[in-house]
């Protein structure tokens, strides 16, 4: 029976918004018939339920993923990459509608929704590309009767498990390199945003993906244990994981029981610095976009802005003038620039660390309050003074509020930016190329944008260090879902 959720969602095409799972091919509702409710977070009005999936559905999924695995994988890299081309241009033709979902389940305005469209594209297209230069090597032997031949081989099924963050494109960086590879795939799509995912597997599907290869299972009660058989069901050969540190730590654990390839993007807490010699003006648009993007909800904003002192002042009038220019709304009206934050808990986490940082002396330049009436919606914020033992340094705050601390020596901004457990991204801006070099350096963390807010893209290797993640993804991030094979010929 047609679903009749999306009628009123302004799509052009209605019937990408699914409301069912996707095992095997197949559209199906919960054994027990359980809903998840999605609202949407600009209104608090439900958009739609899709079904909450458990224990049993997955072990289905694990099992169709593992059957369409014996064929997918003998196709060749040309088959795969023309498939993901066909699905890319599904994505492209569907641009206006996939961005709508996105704004509608995420609340992102409209044109930042576009902007992560146009990103998770870009990853079917760079993966479709990757597919057909999976190079092997011949290594020269030191035996003359040998020769050594090195090939790469999918790994298998893989498990996927993505944030609310960004409904789209957390799905096609791992789903587009697991595909191109030769993988197949069972995706545990967020509660929040799982609209996104099922309309991006309606789009492989009409591409010609077969069944079997991607399946989703939607889940919420019964995360616990959904999770688990992700990451220990035997079948399953890697997991890949975005969002949390304290989850990705409890993932790799249950992982480990079979020694599985994980990929694991975590939180990061980004230092932003000013250096005294950078373009300041630059510097505050840098800052817009990188702390305010997602409404400050992407594990690469900046968390942490340290100012040097005798810019300080300028720096910080200037910023607070900017974001006094945002118009904070629904984003789907035309006029907003910043939408509003996942939901109610979100709002708890920014408030606990603005009331924190001010009961410790900060100045509230703007912002610094919830914004009353339905929506989850919190006034962009920009701190000034912010002490060095404020909270807001520690933990990653996932929402739109810059903390400004000033500094005075490069050494000692240096020691404060990686005075933390987590390494995912740091910015700074300067225009002394010994600096550039030394800074550039000298962050503990896996990706550094100099003289730039905005580092995001698919060619990228993304990922972190030290409690910010494994591995890579974007980029060469097609061997993370590959085995390297090495054969010897002998006797020659
Ligand atoms: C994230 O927030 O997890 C990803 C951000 C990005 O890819 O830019």
């Amino acid at each position: 029976m047609a679903s009749t959720v999306g009628s009123s969602w302004g799509l052009k095409d209605p019937s990408l918004v699914k409301t069912q799972g996707l095992i095997d091919g197949q559209w199906v509702d919960a054994q027990e018939g359980a809903k998840i409710t999605v609202t949407n977070p600009a209104t608090d009005e439900e958009l739609g339920t899709v079904p909450d999936m458990g224990l049993e559905e997955t072990k289905q999924a694990i099992e169709a993923a593992s059957k369409a695995f014996k064929s997918w994988s003998k196709t060749t890299a040309k088959q795969r990459h023309d498939l993901l081309m066909k699905f890319y241009a599904l994505m492209q033709e569907n641009t206006e509608d996939l961005a709508r979902i996105i704004t509608l389940e995420n609340g992102k305005g409209l044109a930042e929704a576009k902007g992560e469209h146009a990103y998770s594209a870009s990853f079917i297209e760079w993966f479709a590309e990757e597919a057909v230069r999976t190079y092997g090597e011949v290594i020269p032997s030191p035996f003359p009767q040998i020769r050594n031949v090195v090939v790469k081989q999918p790994i298998g099924v893989v498990s996927i498990l993505t944030p609310w963050n960004f409904p789209s494109a957390m799905i096609t960086r791992k789903l587009g390199a697991a595909l191109a590879a030769g993988c197949t795939a069972v995706i545990k799509p967020p509660p929040e945003t799982p609209f996104s995912a099922l309309a991006l597997a309606e789009l492989a599907s009409r591409a010609g993906i077969p069944p079997g290869v991607i399946n989703i299972v939607p889940t919420q009660k019964n995360v616990n244990e959904v999770g688990r058989e992700m990451c220990q069901n035997t079948i399953v050969k890697k997991v890949s994981f975005t969002g949390s540190t304290p989850v990705a730590k409890m993932l790799y654990g249950l992982a480990a029981s079979t020694l599985k390839k994980v990929s694991i993007e975590a939180g990061g807490n980004a230092p932003f610095i000013v250096f005294a010699d950078g373009d300041i003006d630059a510097a505050v648009e840098g800052a817009i976009m990188c702390k305010f993007r997602g409404s400050g909800q992407t594990c690469v904003c900046a968390n942490r802005i340290y100012v040097q002192s005798s810019v300080y002042a300028d720096f910080a009038s200037k910023l607070a003038d900017r974001v006094a220019q945002f118009k904070v709304g629904n984003g789907l009206e035309e006029k907003t620039t910043h939408g509003p934050l996942i939901h109610d808990k979100a709002i708890e986490k920014v408030s606990r660390h603005v009331d924190d940082a001010v009961s410790r002396g900060a100045q509230v330049l703007i912002g610094g309050k919830r914004i009353e009436g339905p929506g989850s919606f919190y006034a962009p914020t920009v701190l000034s003074d912010v002490p060095r033992d404020a909270l807001i340094n520690d933990e990653e705050t996932f929402g739109p509020v810059a903390a400004l601390v000033k500094f005075e020596t490069e050494e000692e901004v240096i020691k404060m930016a990686n005075d933390t457990p987590v390494g995912l991204a740091g910015y700074f801006y300067s225009r002394d190329v010994g600096r550039v070099w030394r800074v550039a350096e000298a962050l503990e963390v896996g990706m550094v944008g100099t003289n730039t807010g905005t580092i995001s893209q698919a060619v990228i290797p993304f990922g972190g260090v030290k409690e910010s993640g494994l591995g890579r993804e974007g980029s060469h991030g097609i061997d993370e879902y590959m085995n390297t094979k090495f054969i010897a010929f002998g006797g020659l």
